[in-house]
Formats: C-alpha cells, sequence, structure tokens
C-alpha cells in the first residue's frame, strides 16, 4: 500500500516537472500584453512631447530611458510585429488598428536600398500584417521591397551586400543576418510569380553555405567578398568576440535562416545545414542549462558573461519550424519548449517594469559596449512568434 502511495507520488512529481518545463502560453501572452499596454503609454508620452516625429519604434532602454528610433533602424519593424503577433493572439479590433498605426510608418522603407535590412523591416512589420490580413496594399508593399532589396545582388559574388559602412575594413561585406532577409524574396516570388526573386535568394542561401561556415558548422559573422571576382578576402567577427568565435546571435540567424530557406525550396542540404547548426548550438558545452546562451559561445568570462535573451527567442522560434520538418523532432521540441520556459520564467520583465519591454537580458554589441544585458525589441518579437509556433503544435 505505502509503496503504491511512492510510485504514484514518484509520478506525479514527474508529470509535474514535465509539464513545468513548457511555456505557459496564455500567461505568457497576458504579461506580454500588460507590458505592451505600458509601453503604448511610454510611446504616446515621448510623441506627444514633440521631440521628434521620425522616432517611430522602440528598441531598447538606455540609461532607463525609452530608446526609439526611426523607420530606417534595422529594428523598426519589430514592435509594429509584436502588435501584430498580440492580434493574432486575441483578435480584437483594437490590436489591430494599433498593428496598423506602427506599421504604417515602416512602408516608406521599401524604397531605401542603402541596407539588406528589408526583411527585419518590412517583413516583420507588413510581412506579418499581410499573413493576417491579406490586404493587397501590404502585398504590394513587400513587392516593392523586394525589388529594392536585390539591387544589393552582385552575380559575381552570389550574394546580397550588407552593410555600405566601415568601408576602411570590407569591400563587400555579408553578414550571417543577411540570411533573415530572404524570407521577403522568397515570399516576393510566391506572391508575383516572378522566379527572380527566389533565384536570387536561392543564391545567397548556396554561397552563404559555402564560405560562411567552420567544419564544425559554426557560423563567421562577415565574410567580405572581391565584389568584381566573388573571392573571400576576409572571414571576420563584428558583434562577436573574435573573428574565430561564435557570436550567439549569429549562430541563431543562421539556424532560423536554413530552416526558413527549407521551407520554401525543400531542398535537403539546407534541411541538413539547420540540423548541424541545431547540434552545434544544443550540444555545446558553453551553453547554460537554462538554455540561454551567452552572448557568444567563446566569451572569455564565461560564466561570467552577459546572456543574450534575443539569441534564445530567435533559436526556439526556429527549433519549433525545424521540428516539423526533421526526424530530430521531439528533441527539438523538447529544448525549445524548455527555452521558453526559461525566458518566461527567469528573463521576463518585472511586470510594470523596463519602460513595457517584455524580456529583459539581451546583448545587442558587447565589443561595442552596447546596448548589454538589456531589453531589446527583436527578443520580444521572436519571443512572441516562438509562443504561437508553441500553440500550433499543442
Ligand atoms: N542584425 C543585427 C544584429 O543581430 O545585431
Amino acid at each position: 500500500m505505502q509503496l503504491k502511495i511512492v510510485i504514484t507520488l514518484l509520478m506525479l512529481s514527474l508529470a509535474l516537472s514535465a509539464s513545468a518545463q513548457k511555456p505557459n502560453y496564455k500567461r505568457s501572452f497576458e504579461q506580454a500584453i500588460a507590458q505592451t499596454q505600458i509601453m503604448l503609454a511610454e510611446i504616446g508620452q515621448i510623441q506627444q512631447s514633440g521631440l521628434s516625429k521620425d522616432l517611430v519604434s522602440p528598441r531598447t532602454l538606455y540609461k532607463g530611458k525609452l530608446k526609439m528610433v526611426a523607420s530606417k533602424d534595422w529594428t523598426s519593424g519589430f514592435f509594429p510585429g509584436v502588435l501584430w503577433f498580440i492580434y493574432e493572439f486575441d483578435n480584437s479590433r483594437k490590436w489591430l488598428d494599433l498593428a496598423r498605426n506602427f506599421t504604417s510608418p515602416i512602408e516608406q522603407e521599401k524604397l531605401n536600398s542603402g541596407t539588406h535590412d528589408m526583411g527585419f523591416k518590412v517583413f516583420c512589420s507588413v510581412g506579418t500584417g499581410y499573413r493576417l490580413t491579406r490586404d493587397s496594399h501590404y502585398k504590394d508593399v513587400i513587392l516593392e521591397s523586394a525589388n529594392t532589396l536585390v539591387k544589393r545582388y552582385n552575380p559575381k559574388t552570389g550574394v546580397i551586400r550588407s552593410w555600405d559602412h566601415n568601408t576602411d575594413k570590407w569591400v563587400n561585406p555579408v553578414i550571417i543576418d543577411n540570411m533573415m532577409n530572404l524570407e521577403l524574396l522568397f515570399e516576393a516570388t510566391r506572391l508575383s510569380g516572378d522566379s527572380s526573386f527566389h533565384q536570387i535568394a536561392v543564391s545567397h542561401a548556396n554561397v552563404t553555405m559555402q564560405n560562411h561556415f567552420r567544419p564544425d558548422y559554426s557560423s563567421y559573422h562577415v565574410i567580405d567578398y572581391d565584389p568584381k571576382t566573388g573571392k573571400v578576402l576576409k572571414k571576420n567577427t563584428h558583434q562577436g568576440y573574435s573573428h574565430e568565435s561564435a557570436w550567439s546571435r549569429g549562430q541563431a540567424w543562421a539556424l532560423y535562416g536554413y530552416t526558413m530557406c527549407y521551407r520554401y525550396t525543400r531542398d535537403p542540404r539546407y534541411l541538413k545545414q539547420a540540423e548541424q547548426v541545431a547540434s552545434y548550438i544544443l550540444s555545446h558545452p558553453n551553453l547554460p542549462k537554462d538554455l540561454v546562451p551567452y552572448w557568444d559561445f567563446n566569451a572569455p568570462g564565461i560564466p561570467n558573461e552577459p546572456r543574450d535573451v534575443s539569441a534564445a527567442a530567435v533559436i526556439a522560434s526556429a527549433l519549433y519550424e525545424l521540428s516539423d520538418y526533421s526526424n530530430y523532432r521531439k528533441w527539438y521540441l523538447k529544448k525549445a519548449n524548455f527555452m521558453l520556459y526559461s525566458l518566461g520564467k527567469n528573463y521576463a520583465s518585472p511586470a510594470g517594469d523596463n519602460k513595457g519591454f517584455i524580456l529583459a537580458h539581451s546583448t545587442g554589441s558587447k565589443p561595442a559596449n552596447s546596448e548589454i544585458d538589456v531589453p531589446l525589441s527583436y527578443a520580444d518579437y521572436y519571443y512572441l512568434e516562438a509562443l504561437l509556433r508553441y500553440k500550433r503544435r499543442s
């Protein structure tokens, strides 16, 4: 009789601990909504003070104050994206209107050919809006943005140029983050039937697969190409610890990027690439037990280094999608669930704090001593995306 009770208690505690390691979807979204209301009030105050009409989206906190950015900033699309995700969660007119209002000032970026960040800006805002509303105006913006982005493609290198800055260091730099902008191009082909966007995306993904990765499937941050010959000139970092280290968010962009490429192409090489990158991340001895990476997998002071919650959010979101395609489905789901559980439990902003950002403890650029251990709008964006992806699979 006593043994029966012990076994029952043991099974109950096992069941409880297993369920405790999953995100609490409803509570997480309720917390996100409460925080976002605070954020909207903060933005309202800034806008009323008439400081600058050009500052349209929140990016982070600087010295405790909300830092707003103009639409040209690479992060401008994430807050509108957060509003779209909340609309997706609660389906109400209120959040639809807010999402539309904050998306509207980003649309002008469709003509900005000075950066590769078109996908981050336009696809996370307008693209998410299109997925949820099928508004033909959003479709037009997506197509115009894709037309602008492909101007940065060079057939000699086979890749889309990332940055125009730091010309003293690089001639034609391409960063691993750029994989994220390919979704806009794949989608543009799907919407228009014009295969040229798809072909450019595939070329970029193939050349990046060839040059950006080390034998252990970790990714360099910046590859510099000779624009006349396509030859690789340099393999560098910009936001990582060293040229040979594995900057955590870069690994996250690689994982998400190749998973998304597989969605549009069904090319098994992309699936294998994503699985290898996932394996690198999830098996790394420096990945903490709570699965929230330090800002760089090779940061010299581990375990006394800042975490990057944004990397964890991107990785979790990517793992949900990868779980749909891979034989390692269970492993990925378990890890993604635990990541979200961990983020919700230990990395969420205290209620009412952080000017309404949902998560704390991200790192923007440690080498530049910029945005260390702060909230970042893209951590919030990929966290909500991951929660929605979790919900669809449970
Ligand atoms: N795309 C810029 C970054 O990840 O910081």
